[in-house]
């Protein structure tokens, strides 16, 4: 397989595929690793990795997937200064996952939720990284690194509204002998009650044209109702329904517009 494919998932054509029906359920897969996250063997035992929330590495038996991310529920903290309390970050990374996809900006390493040791968590794929976000300067550093991944990665925050894009939580991985952007800790999404607080992605976005290549993107996989439809009940199991609506308005507004302004922000914030 090669190296794009393996961090990026699969190939656009057979992205997006139908798990077979769970209770009369239609459910969206984008990665066969998904499966494997969910239902490969634990090998060995859980090592606690530093994080803000309890982060552990898991390591899996499967030569596809060798480790894993997992973050559980019980080890959530809170974070009253955003207006976040724990209880379904886990969700939230998940539900971030779906959307990054969904859309075709494929940044967000492979994410299921998944039970470990009685405790129910998100669990990412994980991914060796080249360098970390937290090893450059500034946000507008990774411009030059990467700069189409770096547009991404701002509109794709802007549409689940990420309060979380520090730059710890952002990866930077050799790829062919190019560096690509990766987008881990999601967890911080979709909330209402939080203003966007990307460390100012959204402000280096703002009043540039979003490339075609993004707009596209979003509205060949919009235009496709039938799995928006399953995107939206998968959502419903992970968020609220004034947090699904608001995520909606939003990807609508990034394809009539195709720019996100200082307007567009402060008008999702609360
Ligand atoms: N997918 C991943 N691949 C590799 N390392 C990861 C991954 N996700 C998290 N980590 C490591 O675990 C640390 C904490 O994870 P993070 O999701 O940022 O948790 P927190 O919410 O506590 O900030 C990260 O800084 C990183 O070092
Ligand atoms: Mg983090």
């Amino acid at each position: 397989m090669a190296l794009e494919d393996d961090i990026r998932g699969m190939s656009e054509k057979e992205k997006v595929v139908f798990s077979p029906e769970k209770e009369g359920k239609k459910e969206l897969i984008f990665d066969q690793k998904e499966t494997i996250l969910k239902s490969a063997e634990i090998d060995g035992e859980p090592r606690r990795v530093q994080g803000s929330n309890e982060v552990f590495y898991i390591k899996l038996a499967s030569p596809e997937v060798a480790g894993a991310i997992f973050k559980p529920a019980s080890g959530e903290v809170d974070f009253p200064e955003l207006g976040y309390w724990y209880g379904d970050y886990y969700k939230r990374e998940r539900a971030a996952y779906l959307v990054d996809r969904f859309f075709s900006f494929n940044l967000i390493p492979p994410t299921v939720i998944r039970e470990i040791s009685g405790e129910i968590g998100s669990l990412q794929e994980y991914i060796p990284i080249h360098r970390a976000g937290w090893q450059i300067e500034s946000l507008s550093d990774l411009v030059a690194i990467n700069e189409q991944d770096f547009t991404k990665m701002a509109v794709l925050d802007f549409i689940i509204w990420n309060t979380g894009r520090s730059l710890p939580n952002i990866f930077i991985v050799d790829q062919n002998k190019q560096e690509r952007l990766i987008c881990i800790d999601n967890s911080l999404s979709f909330r209402k009650g939080t203003v966007l607080r990307a460390e100012g992605t959204d402000k280096l976005l703002s009043l540039k044209e979003i490339p075609e290549e993004i707009i596209n993107n979003i509205e060949k996989a919009f235009s496709n109702r039938e799995n928006l439809e399953i995107l939206r009940n998968m959502l419903n199991e992970l968020l609220k329904s004034e947090e699904i609506d608001n995520f909606f308005d939003r990807i609508e507004r990034v394809m009539y517009k195709k720019r996100i302004t200082d307007e567009d922000i402060a008008d999702f914030s609360y």
